[in-house]
């Protein structure tokens, strides 16, 4: 973990960036933080009194059925609770909240099937959905404190099943639709579900792909005896098998069920949500996620952020299986009464013009995406003028955001100029999985800009970067990144494994309360700007989608074929990093035709055991892998190997150097 030469940009290949972007007129004048002097009084005053900052927050921000007295509660450190003996419901914010403010009639979501059917809901609308598949969830038996999986495409009816588990305080843990049975099955029973909801199929550029099936498979493996009911969203119509006594339509579910749904009133730490996270073990986990100081900071974050405002239609592109889905689809955009766009397909579909045609239709004016996706359309628009954003009325557009991964400078210009039109701040947003919602981001009314870096913590976000004792560093020295003070939205502990909770993120060696993000860093020396240097330990990202290496390892070797396995991440142009497998099989070396053959079928293989966005680009053969002496595989050397680069380093104490010249290239 504490390997800092593993990060994939090493600190010194951050190179300096001297353009400098300050935050329109007109967006300051009428920003939500409005210039550097209010960020920084904001900042003084969580530094001042931190529990008074959040308490203030959360009594002004969230509806209480009761009000909370303790605000932060250190004493079974790292397992910190906020606001525990408040009650609150999450759906309750989302929904009631907004028709008591008379936002009944406004449009909540406009949700744009992947063949462009439009179809509008309204905050009343969604109020009634909601409430009555929360009252036919309840007619199953699902109450409180059950765990409920929910494997589904994107649709107004995977945000109402969300919302649905929310009210009554079922705990819901989405696995994306591109997972795998394995996979699904693994998060199942990890979780111990009481029901599955899903649908027929789903739709993706054009495709059916079934999602049912994909069910009913991983419900066949095993140990899965907990799960009673499988709910199921007819999005196609497509053949599919019902079994009798534990599978039902959602449309009959839902049939004769009323639109009123009390809520279910929760502690504001009762789990809202377990959603899965690849680590640098081969096990996925669990992050479990609490209600009330979640949901404080969805609602912060979208004001803070995203400035937020009545008149805006906001976009966000992920989908509900990623925790950006869970912040700023189904939570955060509802809690603050937006307007908001949800989309199913792919951005290349039915051609690479969909998102900007999608701006123009729905006249979006915040837009957040993903560099990768950036990355492909700029392509796209370069070899096709039909789909070049110049082709499309932007104009509604306020401002950009990005997220996932670090953005390079080269696309955060074009994002800025072609679809930004020069007009709209960026906020490259940095935050994880674990952290609930945004931690470092520029504050597009006050932050000026920097293309490539996440710039400043959000205030009452401690953020810092320390060395491998927990010593904080000077800035213009790369580190490790950590956040020294608990916040309200963070990961409260991993489902089932209290221990790995406790070391993965709160280690002895740093004094055992202050957070490892995972992540390396680095501050400018002159603005304390922060740029993420990447991941320091065996998690890899591509396209935005977390991956651990191990699990890549441990599909692959699980293939009669192959007797060792080693992954690792190479720098790719369009999806930042690429998987890269080194494989040797139990037979002798293939080379040609069949090398090129075997490759495929592990591939294959992968995307049959994790999911398809596990499948490694490269893989390359070798008779061994290089090794110490001790047998440790030297993943330092593969990684040089992988970038295609020539070994420099000392490797005196490999076994096998001669391995090397075999792995150098890609069969
Ligand atoms: C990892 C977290 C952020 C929610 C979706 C992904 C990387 C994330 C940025 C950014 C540089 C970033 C980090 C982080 N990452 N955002 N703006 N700049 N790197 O959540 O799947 O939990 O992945 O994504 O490495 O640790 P996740």
């Amino acid at each position: 973990m504490s390997d800092l030469n593993t990060a994939q940009n090493s600190a010194s290949d951050v190179k300096a960036e001297s353009r400098i972007f300050p935050p329109p007129a007109a967006f300051a004048a009428n920003a939500t933080i409005s210039g550097m002097d209010a960020y920084h009084a904001m900042c003084k005053e969580a530094e001042t009194d931190y529990e008074g900052f959040w308490a203030k927050l959360a009594r002004e921000n969230l509806h209480w059925h009761k009000p909370f007295e303790t605000v932060l509660d250190e004493t079974d450190a790292p397992f910190y609770k906020w606001f525990e003996d408040g009650l609150m419901n999450v759906s309750y914010n989302c929904l009631d909240v907004n028709l008591q403010k008379g936002n009944g009639d406004k449009v909540a979501v406009i949700f744009e099937a992947d063949g462009g059917e439009v179809t509008k809901v309204t905050y009343k609308e969604l109020h009634h959905k909601v409430c009555q598949f929360a009252n036919g969830l309840k007619s199953l038996g699902i109450t409180k404190g059950d765990r409920v999986v929910i494997y589904m495409p994107m649709s107004v009816e995977g945000v109402v099943a969300m919302q649905a588990c929310a009210r009554i305080g079922a705990t819901h843990s989405v696995v994306f639709g591109g997972f795998s049975a394995k996979s699904l099955h693994e998060r199942i029973v990890d979780v111990g579900a009481v029901a599955v909801i899903t649908a027929d199929e789903q739709v993706r550029g054009g495709k059916h792909l079934p999602l049912k099936v994909i069910v009913d498979e991983a419900l066949t493996l095993g140990d899965c005896e907990k799960v009673k009911n499988v709910v199921i969203y007819k999005r196609t119509g497509g053949a599919i098998n019902l079994t009798a006594g534990r599978d039902l339509w959602m449309h009959d579910l839902v049939a004769n069920q009323s639109d009123v749904c009390e809520p279910e009133w929760v502690s504001a730490e009762h789990p809202l949500f377990i959603l899965y996270t690849s680590g640098s073990t081969g096990k996925p986990k669990g992050v479990q996620h609490s209600s009330g100081g979640y949901l404080l900071w969805a609602i912060l974050t979208m004001k803070w952020t995203f400035d937020i405002k009545p008149s805006d239609v906001f976009w966000c592109t992920a989908d509900i299986g990623w925790v950006t889905g869970h912040t700023y689809i189904t939570y955060g955009p509802l809690a603050v009464g937006a307007t908001e766009i949800v989309f199913e397909g792919i951005p290349t579909f039915p051609n690479a013009g969909r998102f900007w045609n999608m701006v123009e239709k729905h006249k979006a004016t915040i837009f957040y995406t993903a560099p990768t996706a950036i990355r492909s359309l700029i392509k796209a628009a370069d070899a096709d003028a039909n789909v070049h954003p110049a082709k499309f009325d932007l104009s509604s557009l306020r401002l950009l955001g990005s997220v996932g991964e670090p953005i390079n400078p080269e696309a955060w210009m074009w994002y800025y100029n072609n679809i930004g039109r020069g007009n709209c701040p960026i906020v490259d947003t940095f935050w994880q999985t674990e952290t609930g919602g945004h931690m470092m981001t520029p504050l597009p009314g006050a932050t000026p800009l920097v293309p490539g870096s996440c710039t400043l913590p959000l205030p009452g976000i401690m953020s810092a970067i320390v060395d491998e004792t927990g010593h904080d560093l000077p800035n213009g020295q790369g580190g490790i990144l950590v956040v020294k003070r608990p916040w309200p939205a963070m990961i409260r502990t991993i489902w089932g494994d209290p221990e790995r909770f406790k070391k993965g993120y709160f280690p002895e060696e740093f004094g055992g309360k202050i957070y490892l993000a995972g992540d390396g860093a680095i501050r400018n020396k002159d603005t304390g700007y922060f740029t993420i240097t990447g991941r320091i330990d065996d998690v890899l990202n591509v396209s935005g989608h977390r991956m651990g290496t191990m699990e890549i390892e441990s599909a692959l070797v699980a293939h009669p074929l192959v007797a060792e396995a080693a992954v690792v991440g190479k720098p790719d142009d369009t999806t930042g990093e690429a998987i890269c497998a080194f494989v040797v099989l139990k037979r002798s070396r293939p080379i040609g035709d069949e090398a090129k053959q075997i490759a495929t079928e592990l591939r294959n293989w992968v995307a049959k055991e994790i999911g398809p966005i596990a499948k490694p680009k490269e893989i390359r053969f070798g008779d061994n892998l290089p090794k110490t002496r001790s047998g440790k595989i030297m993943r330092r050397l593969l990684r040089v190997l992988a970038k295609g680069e020539t070994i420099t380093q000392d490797v005196s104490t490999l076994e096998n150097p001669a391995i090397l010249d075999q792995l150098k290239e890609a069969q």
